[in-house]
């Protein structure tokens, strides 16, 4: 006999709807044009869809092309029918202005063709940065069974015996650059050296963050995440992958049985295991948002702040991806933590079981990679959220802190944790690449770099520009990092203790809007708060005069998200959008 679903599925609806077999005519003949046949597509079998996000514009994910393949075989294997569709394009290095318009925009376009098409489960390709949220977003939203696939970081790369990882590379190597150790041409070399075959960013930055948060989340199988995208395993596991979304799709194993509050606690506490970027706080509001979950910014000071780094992989520690993967990779730190006492394991996941379950026996091999959860890389290495009269809801990513920076800024007797710093402001990237190396304004190890204009609407989309290096002298100097402040984002690769996502932007009139060049800026780490010391009477005569400016909208997409989005705090996603979720329940009209 048959095996009948949980539910029966939607498909059905265009290809088997006996009271309308004028529109599956319709529906069936030109899927017939590649060779289906009418008996294949009315069998009964779900349609699984494959959202392919790699395209030669998107290359950190191009590999899902060629991974596309073993998940068809999979499906196909386990009784389903797969079909395989583009999702727009998010290629972070390479956007302009920001790929941070782009998620939105891909989470609107799947969302319409997971609702508006004859698809009864999904899988999610996903790795560079965006990719992952985006897709976990509108899963959440149409809310059929989905799958996460990653493609897996990059191999190691390697520059004359030292390992270099993207985008890491970069910003250090800028800063090699200011002080004169290397030259334009060393400088590439780096660079490309960083990149040495198919996958996402090597390093622990945004890409492999939102793929460890997808596992953790109970959304991809175990040891999905750091696979590195040439390895054999990877292939293994999109066949693996494919194969398990078929029986999804007749469990039912809906994103909204497997995703919680806790699954998300679960998220925010391996970001900090992992020293993991800190994009990961607006992409976490974000899917929890459109999976009708409430997290606030207080849930990562009660639940991330306090933990432990347990990874050592740059930019908060040293190695790269294939080393994390051969040390266990994300199972292996779930067991720390889930030792510890720090894990929910009872959430249930894709396998159809909970998450402890899935990581029985799955400890690391490498110590020196995943440390043991009482002997970390550092305690209390979570995101710091701040608040204040600039802003209501900041975050600094503890991990990447450096001894001299801790030594320079937080370590005055008597008053450990703050420090006071003079504001030099600047209105975007293009202000502060202009005037950074201005003898005018006389910056000093006493300064804090301050950037505005670089949130959701100011921008648009957020840019990733807080992460500001101090002035070439400075640098010659030795003084490697100042203090910086932005209502922007900054790099997941970046190693800069910036205090970032400032919620309110300056763009809608937050803090930051009246903030001036000179003011002093106080900041108490252990208060969280970061306040500039400028009285009641003379805020409110600044705010009285016009705001910064910001660009005009170059696109319509542009006008539209600036219309719709909101602050990084809550997730910057389209606020009228997460009222809708479960979507696919009621079938389009024909
Ligand atoms: Fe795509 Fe880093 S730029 S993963
Ligand atoms: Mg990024």
């Amino acid at each position: 006999m048959q095996r009948q679903p949980v539910r029966p599925f939607r498909s059905r609806d265009w290809f088997a709807d006996p009271a309308r077999s004028d529109m599956t005519a319709l529906y069936l003949e030109r899927f017939m044009n590649y060779g289906l046949t009418p008996a294949e597509l009315r069998s009964g079998r779900p349609i699984i869809g494959i959202a392919q996000t790699g395209s030669d514009l998107s290359p950190c994910n191009r590999i899902h092309l060629d991974l596309a393949r073993r998940v068809r075989d999979g499906i196909r294997d386990a009784g389903g029918i797969a079909m395989e569709f583009p999702v727009h394009p998010i290629f972070e290095n390479c956007r302009r202005p920001t790929a941070a318009l782009d998620r939105n925009l891909a989470y609107l376009g799947l969302v319409e063709t997971l609702y508006g098409y004859p698809i009864d489960a999904v899988v999610l390709t996903t790795g560079c940065d965006k990719t992952t949220p985006s897709g976990i977003m509108a899963a959440s939203t149409v809310d059929i069974p989905a799958i996460v696939l990653s493609g897996g970081p990059m191999l190691d790369g390697w520059h004359d015996g030292e390992l270099v990882g993207s985008g890491t590379v970069i910003w250090r190597s800028r800063r090699k650059l200011a002080a004169g150790e290397i030259d334009e041409e060393e400088f590439l070399q780096r660079a490309t050296d960083s990149a040495p075959s198919a996958g996402h960013c090597n390093t622990m930055g945004t890409a492999s963050t939102m793929n460890a948060v997808a596992e953790t989340l109970g959304l991809s199988l175990p040891g999905c995440a750091a696979i590195p995208a040439p390895y054999r395993e990877r292939g293994q596991f999109a066949y693996e992958t494919g194969r398990r979304i078929v029986d999804m799709a007749y469990e039912d194993l809906r994103p909204s049985r497997i995703l919680s509050r806790e699954s998300f606690l679960n998220a925010i506490r391996v970001v900090t295991a992992i020293g993991g970027s800190s994009n990961a706080q607006p992409h976490i509001h974000a899917m929890a948002k459109h999976a009708g979950i409430e997290i606030t910014a207080a849930d990562w000071s009660d639940v991330g702040y306090d933990l432990p780094l347990l990874v050592d992989v740059q930019p908060a520690g040293r190695f790269l991806g294939e080393r994390f993967h051969r040390a266990g990779g994300v199972p292996a730190v779930l067991s720390e933590l889930l030792g510890a006492g720090k894990l929910d394991g009872d959430c249930l996941t894709v396998t159809g079981r909970t998450l402890a379950e899935n990581i029985t026996g799955r400890v690391a091999t490498d110590r020196e990679v995943i440390r043991a959860f009482d002997t970390p890389l550092k305690e209390q290495a979570g995101f710091l959220v701040l608040s204040g009269n600039l802003f209501d809801v900041a975050i600094m990513k503890t991990s990447v802190i450096s001894p001299a920076f801790r030594d320079r800024y937080l370590q005055h007797p008597g008053a450990e944790n703050v420090f006071e710093a003079r504001a030099i402001v600047f209105e975007g990237s293009d202000d502060y690449h202009h005037r950074i190396n201005d003898p005018a304004l006389d910056i000093d190890e006493g300064c804090i770099l301050v950037i505005r204009g670089a949130g959701p609407i100011g921008w648009p989309g957020s840019a990733e520009v807080v992460n500001m290096q101090p002035p070439d002298h400075l640098i010659q100097r030795g003084i490697m990092t100042l203090p910086t402040l932005g209502d922007g984002r900054q790099s997941g690769t970046s190693d800069s203790p910036s205090i970032l996502n400032a919620s309110p932007e300056s763009a809608v009139g937050g803090g930051l809007s009246w903030l001036r060049t000179g003011d002093v800026i106080r900041i108490d780490l252990t208060a969280g708060r970061c306040d500039a010391l400028v009285d009641a009477d003379e805020i409110a005569r600044r705010r009285d005069g016009p705001p910064p400016p910001v660009p005009a909208s170059n696109t319509p997409w542009e006008e539209l998200y600036r219309e719709k989005t909101g602050q990084l705090a809550d997730g910057a996603v389209l606020d009228f959008a997460v009222k809708y979720r479960g979507i696919a329940a009621k079938t389009p009209r024909h």
